[in-house]
């Protein structure tokens, strides 16, 4: 066991991610220290990836989260990929359906919802969700319910997908950039490996075709056996789609090595430019080059209608052995028949789902064009995106050094000083030191200005002070500090539920 002093408040966060519960205070242990009972492998092993300055990010935000009266001088969360432009259509939709589901009316029964369901999930909500796939995708797809594998999130779908393609000890092709969870849903539980196909900001990380020969041979050189390339389209953390010519050389590719092809598209909804999102499905039913059979979409609610809580996702394959294997697997999380009626009632509003589609991707468009012109204009560039809740920001000309350590201490001078948890590129298995991803759909206007003042005063400090880490935190504006009446209703409700 090997025994380190802890430090800055942020290192005690993420390493707190390895402390061991036995040992003292203060130190921390490269190994879990059995106790009499030992648990399994699975579960121990540290293949979840989660100790990730992107995991630690939030805990240090939950410690100290920023209100703009309660805590003006709090953490702003802009590490966290969650679409809230349009919630208040969301809540002015439920406000108009209170109804839904009305156990009284004839619409369901409660009896409907409240007794098991059959795993494949209701057929109506099927039905409803594969035809709003298919809008996102500008009509230009053909969905087929009884394709569609119902799963709790994006998350569930991508491990099940890939517990159907690969055995243990087998790998999987993930072009870097890459979300930082993949660790976790790809690898953990199926003990499959995941070989990154390494892209550069020298053709702003595109997939090109030696990059993915170059990946397989090494993987083949090492014994592996190849079972499938999962591509992000668009792509987070890189705010890009994935042009139409790349995902055929990729199509072509993996044709040729006899892989499957996954694309993870749940940010289709997404996309703010005006070239039309370009699906991999529209490729392959436009073209009988490829077998529909070997390339399969993951897909979920939780970014495109802003619904990560509600963990609706999909599985869309026309490979029948699939669905069927999925099928079984989602057993093991299933989305509960409740929210399966309120959503197929909302997603079977056309007209709603339409103007819902539209305000978002106007309000992410403008959001997107005033956080790169806020940052620009203090000499920062973003990767130019067209899609996605988040910029993929080049810090590097901050970066003491242009190595990894940099980029870590970068990242916590940037967290604990300036107090914005924004992630590093290192999380995401980028192969150049100094990117960092940077979420804007998940804060408010006023918010994302805060954030953006407090990036220009460091960077205005910084060009007189040479030690970054002894810089103040800005200050709360004077006269502000208190507590807001939303957060005083809050404290008061807990004071009694704690009297009661
Ligand atoms: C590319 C990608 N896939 C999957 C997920 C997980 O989505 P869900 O909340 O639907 O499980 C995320 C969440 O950030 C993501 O970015």
């Amino acid at each position: 066991m090997s025994v380190q002093p802890i430090s800055s408040p942020t290192e005690t966060v993420f390493l707190s991610m390895f402390l061991c519960q036995r040992c003292p205070a203060g130190t921390r242990t490269t190994k879990h220290s059995m106790g009499f009972c030992s648990l399994s492998n699975i579960a121990m092993a540290d293949r979840h990836g989660e100790d990730s300055p992107y995991f630690a990010g939030w805990k240090a935000y939950d410690l100290n989260p920023y209100h703009p009266i309660c805590n003006p001088t709090g953490i702003i969360q802009m590490g966290l990929a969650e679409n809230q432009v349009g919630t208040d259509l969301l809540e002015e939709w439920l406000d108009k359906h209170s109804d839904i589901p009305s156990w009284k009316g004839t619409r369901t029964s409660f009896k409907e919802v409240a007794l098991y369901q059959d795993y494949h999930g209701l057929a109506e909500f099927r039905k409803a969700l594969a035809s709003f796939m298919a809008e996102v995708r500008g009509g230009r797809v053909r969905i087929n319910p009884d394709n569609i594998v119902l799963t709790a999130g994006a998350t569930a779908g991508n491990e099940i997908i890939t517990f159907c393609i690969a055995d243990p000890g087998e790998a999987l092709l993930v072009p870097t950039p890459y979300y930082p969870g993949f660790d976790r849903d790809l690898r953990w539980r199926t003990g499959v490996d995941i070989v990154p196909v390494k892209c550069y900001s020298s053709n702003n990380f595109e997939v090109t075709l030696p990059a993915l020969e170059r990946a397989y041979q090494e993987e083949i050189n090492n014994k592996k056996s190849m079972k499938a390339i999962l591509i992000t389209n668009p792509s987070n953390p890189l705010g890009l789609t994935i042009s139409p010519q790349t995902l055929t050389t990729i199509l072509d590719f993996a044709a040729e090595k006899s892989i499957h092809v996954i694309s993870d598209e749940v940010y289709a909804g997404t996309v703010f430019s005006s070239q039309p999102f370009t699906s991999i499905l529209e490729i392959i039913q436009t073209s009988n080059r490829y077998d529909p059979e070997t390339v399969h979409v993951v897909y979920s609610l939780s970014k495109d209608l802003g619904l990560p809580g509600f963990r609706i996702g999909a599985i869309f394959s026309s490979n029948p052995k699939i669905i069927t294997a999925s099928r079984r697997m989602s057993s093991f999380s299933l989305i509960s028949s409740q929210t399966q009626v309120l959503l197929k009632c909302l997603l079977s509003d056309g007209g709603f789902i339409k103007r819902y589609l539209n305000t978002v991707k106007e309000r992410l468009r403008r959001r997107h064009e005033e956080f790169v012109k806020g940052l620009k204009e203090i000499g920062i560039e973003c990767l130019e995106g067209d899609s996605g809740l988040f910029s993929w920001v080049n810090l590097r000309k901050l970066l003491a050094s242009g190595d990894w350590d940099s980029e870590m201490k970068l990242w916590i001078v940037i967290l604990e000083d300036i107090g914005l948890n924004i992630s590093p590129g290192r999380s995401f298995h980028c192969e150049e030191p100094g990117w960092f991803r940077v979420c804007f759909g998940n804060m408010s206007d006023d918010d994302m200005n805060v954030a953006l003042g407090r990036i220009r005063l460091f960077l205005a400090s910084r060009k007189h002070e040479e030690d970054t880490n002894l810089l103040p935190r800005p200050e709360a504006p004077l006269g502000v500090g208190g507590t807001c009446a939303a957060c005083l209703v809050d404290a008061e409700q807990q004071a009694e539920s704690l009297t009661s």
